[in-house]
């Protein structure tokens, strides 16, 4: 068996069992390279190192070697190893550790689905009077995915998160309960003062941050924005002129030049564009071909990410201690959120400016439309487009990024979604978006695996238990997770972590064409569900569909990444690529 001779070689030149050994010098020497050695000095030599050197056996550094010119390709899964498929079962990120006392060890096990006692995400510990605090300080840079093990281990799907000082935070990815929370006592599950003091300065008084009238009031008025008409006017003007007129272009320099562009940033680029053009009827120009810099961008990032760590402050005190005296992360935030504020009150002088000068309707975006509606403190205005900002901005360009390195690794995928843009028209319009159903599934099945808004918490209002058992006391918060529900065993089978949009849909048996077979808002909650389900859903379908369908019509996307690179999955407040989407543009050959 000298292949697998060779195989167990080239991993233990990895992960040698003995990773070093030490010697005393029994006499005084001089080591070949020159090296003195006293008498009585330790040498030791290290396998390990050894194993990684790359001048000693040209190694590619901790590459598994697997093809060279003596050597054919190896496969670990699969056919080779014939009865048994070993999976490591740990989330997306998770790099075993190698440890070693004289003899080598993976940390904490190899969570191989081989070996059911160690793959088993633990409830973390808590302790007296600071709860769980070291366990969430050890997942602070993986929550997500510490999170995700955790409930896929439960046998409810849910837990408690013991915080310091006796608070707790319920966890939970059971659809029944997340009905439960989300409509059968929507009044019982409000935003809640955390939510509402923690993020206040960046926010304010915005939709994603209000319960009740001011709420209601914020929905009914921008539900206009999101009818047929103005869908359509949204997907055939605006998105239209972004993608014809912007993002194709700067494609097709970078195809030609064959340079590398972050993918993500073009999008949210894309995106910050379209949001502004539709809500404010301002268009802000950020994807040119210079790619200009985006201050306010940055501005508007940085508030974000300082909003969404006082969120997860372990003791919240101390951001609140910091506030008062405007230190460190908090005279940041003061700055970021003054420089967003000044850019939103830009855009509403200037629509106020434009409404003196035109009648009501020459100029229908929704800030008009707010501002029409009379009797509004300019404050309160520049919150709300700020909401519009965050909820337009970030969520479609964080799917699209997620979406386009899944199809660069799933070429049928990809196969399935071009027949269906070279069987439609160059410019597709609103209806023939809408009909895209195969693409309409990859975007469903890329967000269920990487949703833009990975958890969402509500605070009890009062006492109430949850349809699995577990007991909320008044004040509690209650956070549902769509990104551990995406990765539930129980809800989407055993096969829950490949991208296979063919889950989301049916064949007709004669006429050979797909429909789209949705699942409830309680398990797929990505759009959140009940009262206060996103209501830009179908705007995001739209406009992430006819970028699809115009980039891949002409051009490949192609990582510009190491082999082996594994994206990171990060999130503040709504998802990102950590460190961005390098990429690649080739130019399709006609077919
Ligand atoms: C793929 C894209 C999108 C995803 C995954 C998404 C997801 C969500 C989620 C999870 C919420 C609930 C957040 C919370 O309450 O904390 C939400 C709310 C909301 N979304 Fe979206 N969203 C997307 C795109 C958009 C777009 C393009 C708009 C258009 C402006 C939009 C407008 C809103 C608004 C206004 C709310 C607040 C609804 C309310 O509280 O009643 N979303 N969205």
């Amino acid at each position: 068996m000298v292949y697998t001779h060779a195989a167990l070689c080239e991993s233990m030149r990895l992960y040698p069992p003995v990773p070093f050994d030490t010697k005393e010098a029994i006499d005084n020497d001089v080591l070949p390279d020159g090296i003195v050695v006293k008498k009585g000095v330790r040498v030791s030599y290290h396998p390990y190192v050894m194993g990684r050197g790359q001048r000693l056996a040209g190694f590619s550094t901790g590459e598994m070697v697997r093809e060279g010119p003596n050597c054919r390709k190896m496969e670990f899964h699969g056919k080779r190893l014939v009865h048994y498929k070993v999976v490591p079962t740990a989330e997306e990120g998770w790099k075993p550790v190698f440890n070693s006392y004289l003899t080598s060890k993976m940390e904490g096990g190899s969570l191989g689905k081989a070996s059911p006692s160690s793959q088993v995400a633990k409830l973390p510990r808590s302790y007296p009077l600071i709860g769980s605090s070291f366990a969430i300080f050890a997942n602070r840079n993986r929550r997500n995915q510490w999170f995700a093990e955790i409930l896929r281990n439960t046998p409810t799907g849910s837990f408690v998160l013991h915080r310091p000082f006796g608070a707790h935070q319920i966890f939970t990815a059971n659809p029944t309960n997340v009905q439960h929370i989300l409509k059968t006592q929507f009044h019982l599950y409000p935003k809640g003062d955390f939510f509402r003091t923690t993020l206040s300065d960046f926010l304010g008084d915005g939709i994603f941050n209000v319960d009740g009238e001011t709420w209601k009031f914020q929905r009914q008025v921008s539900s206009h924005e999101f009818n047929t008409k103005s869908l359509r006017k949204f997907v055939e003007t605006v998105v239209e002129t972004e993608l014809s007129d912007r993002l194709l272009p700067i494609l097709s320099a970078a195809a030609a030049e064959k340079s590398v562009l972050d993918l993500q940033d073009i999008l949210q680029r894309f995106a910050f564009d379209n949001i502004c053009t539709i809500a404010f009827g301002f268009d802000p120009k950020y994807l040119l071909p210079s790619l200009p810099p985006t201050e306010f961008a940055v501005a508007f990032e940085d508030a974000v990410r300082l909003s969404t760590e006082r969120l997860y402050a372990i003791f919240p005190t101390i951001w609140k201690v910091k506030r008062v005296l405007g230190l460190g992360s908090e005279k940041d935030l003061r700055q970021a959120v003054s420089q967003v504020r000044q850019f939103a009150e830009n855009i509403v002088r200037e629509k106020k400016e434009e409404l003196k000068e035109k009648s009501s309707l020459e100029t229908v975006d929704l800030l008009s439309r707010i501002l029409n509606s009379g009797h509004l403190d300019e404050n309160f205005v520049i919150d709300i487009v700020i909401s519009f900002i965050l909820a337009g901005r970030d969520t479609t360009s964080a799917a699209l990024t997620w979406f386009f390195w899944l199809i660069s690794g799933n070429p049928d995928a990809e196969e399935e979604i071009l027949k269906e843009i070279r069987d439609g028209p160059e410019a597709p319009v609103y209806d023939e978006v809408k009909d895209m159903v195969y693409t309409h599934a990859a975007l469903c099945e890329s967000m269920r695996l990487y949703p833009p808004v990975p958890s969402d918490t509500k605070e009890a209002a009062g006492d109430d238990v949850l349809p699995d058992g577990i007991v909320v006391k008044k004040g509690a918060r209650v956070t549902y997770h769509p990104y551990a529900m995406g990765r539930m065993e129980g809800l989407w089978g055993g096969d829950w972590s490949e991208f296979r949009p063919e889950r989301w849909l049916q064949r007709d048996p004669v006429a050979g064409k797909w429909s789209f077979v949705g699942r409830d808002w309680y398990t797929y909650t990505v759009f959140q569900a009940g009262p206060r389900i996103c209501i830009g859903k179908d705007m995001a379908f739209l406009q992430m569909k006819r970028v699809v369908s115009g980039v891949l019509r002409q051009y490949r996307v192609v990582p510009a990444t190491e082999e082996g690179f594994k994206p990171v999955f990060i999130s503040y407040l709504t998802s990102k690529m950590k460190g961005g989407f390098p990429v690649r543009i080739e130019e399709r050959a006609e077919s």
